[in-house]
């Protein structure tokens, strides 16, 4: 269950950053919902043990499916939701036919009753019953879906190699507290008027960050975007700028510069990265 591959999908950083809120507003007020371990034959239906997210496309149809019966109920249109409670019996089944753990978690039961109303044109109990159905699926979300989302879907970074400047190889890891030590010794010398440190360390940073924008490519397949956009023009503009900056002693100056590196190039890429990756730790502490 290492790094899995994961969905680029906006949702899955949404997900995780709306669990954060519930995550930290839970450990200080309400007790929090102890989360369990999915059962290990789920594996088979992510990547990279699967071609495709199964599991994942599995769900979007449930709530696809739940949809169309819900809006037909209302409607009153009892022969237009037919087809959509066929398709849902399927995929419901499906759940304890990709994870027979799971059986007792499901109640096929349920879609037999719906399909009687619906035949029958009794639009409240058919809606009754979609919401027990709706029912079943909450209380799997609530144990398990935020670590299968954590396991199968967000990106790790632990088996991502980087060249060093010597030529050998670092881990990503390593290479943050390398960047983390030249941005630094850069602040330092500059505040104590060391300016041949200053030039040499951030020489040292716009390497160290070049090492790593080779590292984008890994899940940013196909996309220069990302990687422009944060290491791209406007950073390699400043990183000249302040080398021209340090030669000349403008030290507030440069200063600026160091800060707006910081924001542009280290914050901007931890927000999003960064976030996710320390959850992901926090959630999967066996993982690391
Ligand atoms: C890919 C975008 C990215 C950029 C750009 C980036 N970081 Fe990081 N940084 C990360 C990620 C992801 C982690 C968490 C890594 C992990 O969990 O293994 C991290 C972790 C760190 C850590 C903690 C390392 C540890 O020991 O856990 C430090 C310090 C750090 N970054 C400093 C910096 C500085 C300074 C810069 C800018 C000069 C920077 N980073 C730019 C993505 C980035
Ligand atoms: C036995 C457990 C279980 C049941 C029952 C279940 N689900 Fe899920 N569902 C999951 C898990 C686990 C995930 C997390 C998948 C992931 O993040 O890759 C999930 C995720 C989802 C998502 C994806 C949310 C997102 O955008 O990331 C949707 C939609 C969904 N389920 C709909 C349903 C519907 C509708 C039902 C009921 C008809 C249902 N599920 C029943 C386990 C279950
Ligand atoms: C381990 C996987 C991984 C690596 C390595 C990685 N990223 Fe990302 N990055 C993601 C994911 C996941 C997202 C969120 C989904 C998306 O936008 O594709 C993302 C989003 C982004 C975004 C869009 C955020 C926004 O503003 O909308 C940028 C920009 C970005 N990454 C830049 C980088 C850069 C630059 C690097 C290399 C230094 C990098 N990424 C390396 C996984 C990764």
């Amino acid at each position: 269950m290492k790094s899995a591959p994961f969905l680029f999908s906006p949702s899955v950083l949404m997900f995780l950053v709306i669990f954060s809120g519930i995550w930290s507003a839970s450990t200080s007020a309400e007790p929090m919902v102890s989360l369990k371990e999915p059962p290990v034959s789920l594996e088979q239906w992510y990547k990279p043990a699967n071609k495709r997210q199964v599991w994942l496309h599995t769900m979007f149809r449930l709530r696809r499916e739940m949809q169309a019966i819900s809006e037909y109920a209302e409607q009153g249109k009892p022969r237009a939701m037919d087809k959509w409670i066929k398709r849902l019996d399927k995929d419901y089944r499906k759940i304890a036919e990709m994870v027979p753990e799971w059986e007792a978690l499901i109640k096929p039961r349920l879609l037999s009753d719906l399909e009687t109303f619906a035949e029958k044109g009794d639009m409240p109990r058919a809606g009754r019953t979609l919401k027990m159905i709706k029912r079943t699926c909450d209380d799997c979300h609530t144990y398990y879906q935020p670590l299968v989302t954590a396991t199968y879907r967000s990106p790790g970074y632990d088996d991502i190699k980087l060249q060093d400047t010597e030529g050998g190889t670092q881990s990503f890891e390593e290479n943050m507290e390398l960047l983390s030590a030249s941005l630094n010794r850069t602040l330092i010398a500059l505040d104590d008027g060391h300016n041949d440190i200053a030039v040499q360390s951030s020489k040292d940073l716009s390497q160290q960050l070049d090492a790593l924008g080779e590292s984008c490519g890994n899940c940013h397949k196909d996309d220069a975007y990302p990687r422009e956009r944060i290491l791209g023009k406007e950073t390699q503009r400043r990183f000249a700028s302040l080398q021209d900056k340090i030669s000349a002693g403008q030290v507030r100056d440069s200063q600026k510069l160091m800060g707006e590196i910081a924001v542009t190039v280290c914050a901007r890429c931890h927000n999003t990265h960064r976030i996710i990756s320390d959850l992901r730790n926090v959630l999967l502490p066996d993982d690391r």
